[in-house]
């Protein structure tokens, strides 16, 4: 230990743990990547003002969870709560919407949030997200839901479930939402969430509690009151997700933490992770380059939590297909084999052989031991006399055996063995 630790709320990967972390990032960028999403590196904070207009001044993630400073110069900035209104800002700010459309990007990284720690629950937190902008076009919305659908299942999780529903557009929520505030205010309920019905009453249909989920059993639905255009978007939505064999619920009462949405809207729910359940989610936010500044640009997108999805594989008991950090360990015994050494493990290094030595002049059983715990497939091992004969011992890890090779042929015979 020393006097520090990492801040309150941090998940790390280190070794070995890390090597699970980057297969799950790996895992659900490659889906969007094969569909034709360029990769977008956004900075690590924004203007305040980003997230106030983008996300939304009445959600807990901008009122309460926010990373906020002014910076030397005075300026408020805020670190990335989260990626879509920096992913929008960046699109308009390079004229990228001027091109080609959709405009379709993937990013993936840490963000962060304010939030009570808990199992699940991080300040920072870590995600791999797209964003597609510039169609309406319902198709859209079923690529962006298989992307994650197949992200998820590529790495071996089947016990998620996929909540699906429309919110609606700017034509049909106004009279759905004032429908719903009418049924609401009948209600008896406390003050804050009374408070909460003027503001945002979609969320108070979101509300866990129980008894307050009893009271709003009876509450009118977004799905029955959608206009014509939006019903019919979400029934394409629905029939393309059918016919590739994406498993979905329809969830009327599904309302996102975020201001933006607009008709589709998702999330992915694994009930191995407890409270934390939501591994992802996303939707359509047709109105937000309208509400940061910028001119009508549909768009939809996700962010898949990386952090629960490992939880959720965890909890699964999934085996990960790791690739073994090491193939080849190699163990100098001498001093004038241990330069030699060093050359052969860069030779093969350079060569695209993973591979390690033992450094620090440990004895031979040390060494062994560190071969083995490397996971390596084969231990080069060189003694002086070796050296004087002009071979290494080979020895092959997963069955003892061990032969001697030229040192002229060592590099060679290996990658013939390893593939
Ligand atoms: P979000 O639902 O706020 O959406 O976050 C997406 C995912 O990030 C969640 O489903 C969850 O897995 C993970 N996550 C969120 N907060 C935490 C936390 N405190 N600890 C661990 N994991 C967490 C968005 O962020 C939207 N930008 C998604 C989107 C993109 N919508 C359209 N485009």
């Amino acid at each position: 230990m020393s006097t520090f630790s990492a801040p309150k709320g941090i998940p790390e990967y280190y070794p070995p743990a890390s090597s699970a972390f980057l297969h799950v990032r790996e895992g659900l960028a490659a889906p969007a990547r094969r569909a034709g999403y360029g990769y977008i590196d956004l900075p690590m904070f924004e203007e305040t003002e980003l997230f106030a207009r983008g996300v939304g001044e009445s959600t807990d993630v901008v009122s309460k969870e926010m990373y906020t400073f002014a910076d030397r110069g005075g300026r408020s900035v805020t670190l990335r709560p989260e990626g879509t209104a920096g992913v929008v800002r960046s699109v308009l700010e390079h004229n990228m919407h001027r091109g080609q459309l959709p405009v379709k990007l993937w990013y993936a990284g840490p963000f962060f949030r304010y939030e009570r720690p808990q199992a699940g629950r991080y300040r920072q937190l870590q995600q791999v997200g797209v964003e597609a902008l510039g169609s309406e076009d319902p198709a859209l919305d079923a690529e962006v839901i298989t992307i994650a659908w197949d992200g998820y299942t590529s790495l071996g999780l089947t016990g998620m479930r996929l909540d699906l529903n429309s919110l609606g557009c700017r034509e049909c929520r106004p009279a759905y939402r004032a429908a719903l505030q009418e049924f609401l205010r009948a209600l008896d309920l406390d003050e804050p969430t009374r408070k909460r019905i003027e503001i945002n009453p979609l969320r108070v249909l979101d509300d866990k509690r129980p008894e307050v989920q009893a009271k709003v059993a009876d509450a009118p639905l977004i799905t029955d009151h959608l206009c014509g255009a939006c019903k019919d978007h979400f029934d394409t939505v629905r029939a393309l997700l059918d016919d590739t064999g994406v498993a979905y619920t329809v969830n009327p009462r599904l309302v996102r933490g975020l201001d933006y949405y607009s008709r589709t809207t998702f999330e992915f729910v694994h009930e191995g992770l407890g409270a934390q359940s939501g591994i992802g989610g996303g939707g359509r936010y047709d109105g937000l380059s309208e509400m940061i500044g910028g001119p009508n640009l549909p768009g939809i997108g996700f962010g898949l939590g990386v952090d629960r999805t490992l939880l959720a594989l965890e909890a699964e008991g999934v085996p990960l297909d790791l690739p073994s950090a090491c193939q080849v360990y190699a163990v100098p015994l001498g001093d004038d084999a241990h330069g030699r050494v060093y050359a052969l493990v860069t030779e093969l290094r350079r060569s695209g052989v993973a591979t390690d030595m033992a450094f620090g002049g440990r004895g031979v059983k040390g060494a062994m031991k560190a071969a083995d715990r490397s996971g390596a497939r084969f231990a080069v091992v060189l003694g002086d006399r070796d050296l004087a004969e002009g071979v290494a011992q080979l020895k092959d890890l997963t069955t003892g055996d061990q032969t001697p090779v030229a040192l002229d042929a060592l590099v060679t015979t290996i990658k013939e063995k390893l593939q």
